[in-house]
């Protein structure tokens, strides 16, 4: 059965906001989230913000930025789907190359929290993409790199998937990928996670250094199912923008 992702059916793309570690208190979050609150965005703030952008939200869906795969345990410091899910949670964004980098995340890692979102009833946004060294190789070499993520981050999973592939060169430094050659990797990721995953729904998202400048030149391609924003969502005025790209 081929299944119109949720929201999905009505909405063309999604454009997701990852705040990061941003911004530095609950009033300001609470202000942002008011900016944001967009049908076709979906905001993913730190983690003691979610109860209170939760009330907020009235338009836009609420994600966090990772989980535990654990449900409970001797596990200090970590947050598991199930506690998420109770606060509105919709989506969470995993494997985000940040947490592969700093807290040392494997894809056999990503893989078991795939699966704890999706048996938790959370949608996954799972993140994939190459260092430069690789992309420097050529456009193959990504998709050999990429590949070998998907191959272990989606094993045994189904269900309703988000991808974003997310160049690492790209996030944080105003030089995206170029439109037409993210657009071909992100039909190659579909082909892959769905050799991998043949039960899935997948869809998949640009994200790196995403302006309201560049948003129409990702936003407006077939292949692209949306965006994953991070320094410019940080702005009501400029997430705002992106999302009219979509409307
Ligand atoms: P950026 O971040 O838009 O600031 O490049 C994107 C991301 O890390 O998800």
């Amino acid at each position: 059965m081929k299944i119109q992702c949720g929201k999905m059916k009505n909405m063309k793309k999604l454009v997701i906001a990852n705040w990061k570690l941003h911004p530095a208190s609950l009033a300001e979050a609470v202000k942002l989230a008011r900016k944001s609150d967009k049908k076709g965005a979906v905001i993913c703030p730190p983690f003691p913000f979610i109860p209170a952008v939760s009330r907020v939200l009235k338009h836009a869906s609420l994600g966090a930025q990772d989980i535990f795969w654990e449900e409970k345990g001797a596990y200090t410091g970590q947050v598991s789907a199930v506690i998420l899910k109770q606060f509105h949670t919709r989506y969470v964004i995993i494997g985000h190359s940040e947490r592969r980098s700093y807290a040392h995340e494997t894809d056999e890692m990503i893989n078991r929290k795939v699966q704890a979102a999706q048996a938790a009833g959370l949608h996954p946004i799972l993140c994939v993409g190459e260092p430069l060294n690789v992309r420097r190789r050529g456009i193959a070499a990504a998709k050999r790199f990429v590949a070998a993520q998907l191959k272990k981050d989606l094993a045994e999973t189904h269900g309703r998937i988000v991808i974003a592939y997310e160049p690492i060169w790209a996030i944080g430094t105003g030089k995206p990928d170029k439109p037409e050659e993210s657009a071909e990797m992100i039909v190659f990721i579909k082909k892959t996670a769905r050799k991998i995953s043949p039960r899935a729904q997948i869809t998949c998202l640009y994200g790196g250094s995403v302006k309201p400048e560049n948003a129409r030149s990702f936003l407006s391609r077939k292949e692209i199912d949306g965006a994953l924003v991070g320094g410019a969502s940080l702005s009501g005025k400029s997430f705002g923008a992106i999302l009219q790209k979509v409307q």
